[in-house]
């Protein structure tokens, strides 16, 4: 207990600070909760304040007979998202939202607050994006990012467990990873520009170099001038990559990684789904193995569909929906074309012009959750590739130098985590899956 919680907690005759989420170890003792009034109805001689506090929602049964009358008054003049303290006892109720019920004996308010601008009737998107910073208490953003953290967890836990290495990458770096029309630049110096980092993977090859096994997870950036419900601009990425690996045992880290997480969700987050409404069953379909599809067989597939898209390009949007409904669970789109892919990829050795590289693409239509293969692992070929892609030769003097001292076969991937919740929660737009989204047309709050 830390020294102002004791403090908290020795008031005279006061009870115990008790989070919601802890009220079923708390079933007919008092309690005192400390919350905000997320709605409230009122008969007669009753209100009924349903209060959160973060960890979850309860119902507050304040009775005027049951409190002083300061406390009766408090509830009539507490608004929505007024904060509040209150002290109870708590009673199971399978009936009350959350399944428990305070039965309160007294109340203050911490400040009172009216005409909060976020009330219970529908409100636009726009509306609700220019006041994220009040949306994310509403029980849905509540959901997601609690599922958010689940997803996060499970990674960690995953990768910890497989022996990797968390090895941070930065984000201040002198070139391009994936490609140089996503870059945002940043005066740095003397030096002259840096960009904001769009992967770590180049650093994990230094580091897997290093550890053997490693991953990264942490913010990456993309200038993309795409306004579509799977971009952000500013996203978290986690990054496996293993040194004497191949893309098989790279999909086989991404297929269990996921498989994992899935799990974990379904185990700890069944509460959060119900609030979104997610049909869990489907989720219950994903398990291994992934079915593997050959990049030249995906486009025959899109094409039977009626789709445009020729053999040599990437897919778009609609292409990964369609591939991806094709499944109940990800499917493994496996060897694209060099010509469509990042300079460092290894070449099929079987035909040149294609890449020994898979995208993950998510079921029911969310499209790409991971991308990644094996790495090129000649200086030779990769100093050609460097000069084909037109970049800064000495940006890579570092990257060429894993390739002179020790080069070893390797692999690995980046896996989107806003992609992933979004896919895992159900949702229409991957902007409700992190705090505080950017986003082409959005930087406020
Ligand atoms: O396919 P990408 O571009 O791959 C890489 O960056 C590799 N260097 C990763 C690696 O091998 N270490 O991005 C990987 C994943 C995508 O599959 C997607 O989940 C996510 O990152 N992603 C985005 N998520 C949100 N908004 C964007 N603009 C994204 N771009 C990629
Ligand atoms: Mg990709």
């Amino acid at each position: 207990m830390s020294s102002t919680e004791a403090t908290k907690n020795n008031q005279a005759d006061s009870p115990r600070i008790v989070r919601i989420s802890d009220f079923k170890n708390q079933v007919g003792k008092e309690v005192r909760l400390q919350g905000w009034l997320h709605n409230k109805r009122s008969s007669g001689k009753l209100q009924f304040l349903i209060v959160r506090d973060g960890s979850g929602f309860a119902q507050a049964v304040v009775a005027k007979a049951a409190v002083p009358e300061a406390a009766w008054t408090v509830a009539e003049a507490m608004g929505q998202e007024s904060s509040l303290e209150l002290t109870g006892r708590v009673k199971e109720d399978k009936r009350a939202p959350g399944g428990f019920e305070v039965d309160v004996t007294g109340l203050r308010a911490v400040q009172i607050a009216h005409d909060y601008p976020i009330t219970p009737k529908e409100h636009g998107t726009a509306f609700l994006m220019e006041n994220r910073h009040l949306w994310l208490r509403s029980p849905r953003q509540h959901a997601v990012i609690r599922i958010r953290h689940a997803v996060v967890k499970g990674v960690r836990d995953y990768l910890d467990d497989q022996g990797f290495t968390l090895v941070d990458t930065p984000i201040f770096t002198p070139a391009a990873c994936e490609g140089t029309t996503t870059l945002f630049a940043v005066p740095y110096f003397d030096e002259g520009t840096a960009y904001l980092t769009q992967s770590g993977q180049l650093y994990n090859e230094a580091n897997a170099a290093a550890h053997g096994k490693v991953y990264c997870f942490g913010p990456t950036f993309r200038a993309e001038k795409s306004k579509t419900r799977r971009h952000l601009t500013e996203f978290w990425m986690v990054e496996p990559e293993m040194a004497f690996a191949h893309l098989e045992d790279a999909v086989k880290v991404a297929e269990g990684l996921i498989v994992s997480v899935v799990e974990r969700v379904l185990e700890t987050r069944g509460e959060e789904l119900k609030v979104l409404e997610r049909d869990a069953a489907k989720l219950g379909h994903v398990k291994s193995p992934f079915p593997w599809l050959h990049y030249d067989d995906a486009i025959k597939l899109i094409q039977s569909k009626g789709s445009q898209t020729q053999w040599g390009s990437d897919f778009g949007g609609t292409d990964e929906t369609v591939i991806g409904e094709a499944y109940d669970r990800p499917v493994v789109v496996h060897r694209f074309p060099a010509a469509i892919k990042a300079f460092y990829m290894e070449p099929d050795p079987e035909r040149a012009e294609l890449t020994l590289s898979a995208d993950i693409l998510a079921p029911e239509g969310y499209g790409e959750i991971v991308g990644g293969g094996e790495r090129m692992s000649s200086a030779e070929k990769l100093q050609q590739r460097i000069q084909e892609h037109n970049l800064p030769e000495e940006a890579f003097r570092w990257y060429l130098d894993l390739r002179k001292y020790g080069s070893v076969p390797h692999a690995g991937f980046g896996m989107g985590i806003e992609r992933l919740v979004t896919w895992i929660c159900g949702l229409e737009h991957l902007r409700e899956t992190i705090a505080f989204p950017r986003m082409l047309y959005r930087i406020y709050p």
